[in-house]
């Protein structure tokens, strides 16, 4: 049975907006589960009506086998973590940790043993006389989810919960965080609009777009195997190149048209492009899937499984005009125009070009993902 499930849930806000549309989902005891999407897209919405801080205007949801819809905040034993961590300034690290047990009239010494118990846990037993503002910002987490996880929860509810911090602390505490929820394995449904978060964090992501789901998978499925271009788009950073291009059938495999560049498609890629019957496609080519020079001039060949076997097939190339380059440490983007519009490569630092240049970029197209100009579905 699932810890959590949502069915063909919806939310119509007052004013007629329709925020979420038809949600299903079940999440699993101790599953750390992640939500991410644009801004807007009803992460919010959606775990503001697991809370029961907002109505659900049809649907329903379930907990532990139960509909929960009609149940009170206080009934649903969920634990919110807010974004500001919440923690009450003058009172000390074990009385802010203890502070739900507290005002639910608990027996001292069970509050005393669960308040170590968690500090324990949480790594934070050496802490618990100080004052929220003697903890850095890990442990002011630490703290937070320790008040929260104290008595018990069904379930651990976090909305974007480090979007203040800085770039740096950001990157720590999610490492953190990801480690404390796996000893901790409390059920935890994390909401976030970074894709970046959401790739380290979960074990399983949902991608929501104005309030419709459009794929739950593993980080490694999402990046491989985007369900449509906007899936595809949204995960990975920079964003995946999407080039509209006409497909030809040939005898053997297929011929994509992008502009004068003939690309060939073979293999599975091609069958599936023939089964699938499509004329207009995009090809999505990630940037760091373009490399500058032919493979066997470059070190370039054993990045990515398939990248050499890929380039190796005549005229995966297009004539390119380099516009700009951004210098990232071990690698740089090329910033390149094509028929007018622009696009990314990643590539070795090293890699010699200049601003202004006119180049031959190398596609590996055992790593294209195509999609249907008209659905924009994965083909
Ligand atoms: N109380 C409300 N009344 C009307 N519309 C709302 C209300 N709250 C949120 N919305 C709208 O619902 C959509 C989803 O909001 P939200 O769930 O906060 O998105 P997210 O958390 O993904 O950024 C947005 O377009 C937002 O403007
Ligand atoms: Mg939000």
């Amino acid at each position: 049975m699932a810890k959590l499930a949502l069915e063909n849930v919806r939310k119509i806000y007052k004013n007629g907006y329709e925020a979420v549309h038809n949600f299903s989902l079940e999440i699993e005891e101790g599953e750390f589960l992640i939500l991410v999407g644009p801004s807007g897209c009803g992460k919010s919405t959606l775990l503001r009506m697991i809370a029961g801080l907002e109505d659900i205007t049809s649907g329903e949801l379930w907990m532990d086998g139960e509909i929960g819809n009609y149940k009170e905040p206080g009934e649903r034993n969920l634990a919110m973590v807010f974004q500001n961590y919440a923690l009450y300034p003058n009172m000390s690290v074990y009385d802010n940790i203890a502070f739900s047990l507290s005002v639910r009239k608990k027996d001292k010494e069970e509050i005393d043993r669960k308040v170590h118990e968690t500090a324990k846990l949480l790594g934070i037993e050496q802490l618990l006389d100080r004052r929220p503002g003697e903890l850095s910002g890990g442990q002011k987490q630490r703290v937070a989810i320790g008040n929260a996880i104290i008595r018990n929860p069904r379930a651990l509810l976090m909305d974007e919960p480090l979007s203040n911090l800085d770039a740096k602390l950001r990157t720590q505490m999610r490492v953190e965080l990801a480690a404390l929820q796996h000893k901790m394995k409390t059920t935890t449904i994390y909401v976030t609009h970074d894709q970046t978060e959401a790739m380290t964090l979960g074990s399983r992501i949902v991608v929501m777009k104005e309030g419709e789901m459009q794929q739950v998978d593993t980080p490694a499925n999402l990046y491989d195997a985007p369900a449509n271009k906007f899936v595809a788009g949204f995960i990975g950073t920079p964003s995946m190149n999407f080039f509209e291009a006409q497909a030809v059938r040939e005898e053997e495999g297929v011929l994509l048209l992008v502009g004068e560049h003939r690309i060939r498609l073979s293999g599975e890629d091609a069958a599936r492009l023939r089964a699938h019957g499509a004329d207009k496609v995009w090809l999505g080519i990630r940037p760091e899937d373009i490399a500058v020079s032919a493979p066997q001039e470059g070190r370039q060949t054993e990045r990515r499984p398939g990248w050499k076997e890929g380039l190796l097939a005549d005229g995966n190339y297009l004539e390119v005009l380099i516009t700009d380059i951004e210098l990232l440490g071990a690698e740089k983007l090329l910033i390149f125009l094509l028929y007018g519009k622009k696009y990314v490569a990643k590539v070795p630092a090293e890699t010699q070009v200049k601003t202004g240049e006119q180049r031959r970029l190398y596609l590996n197209m055992a790593a294209a993902h195509l999609f249907d100009c008209a659905t924009e579905k994965r083909i």
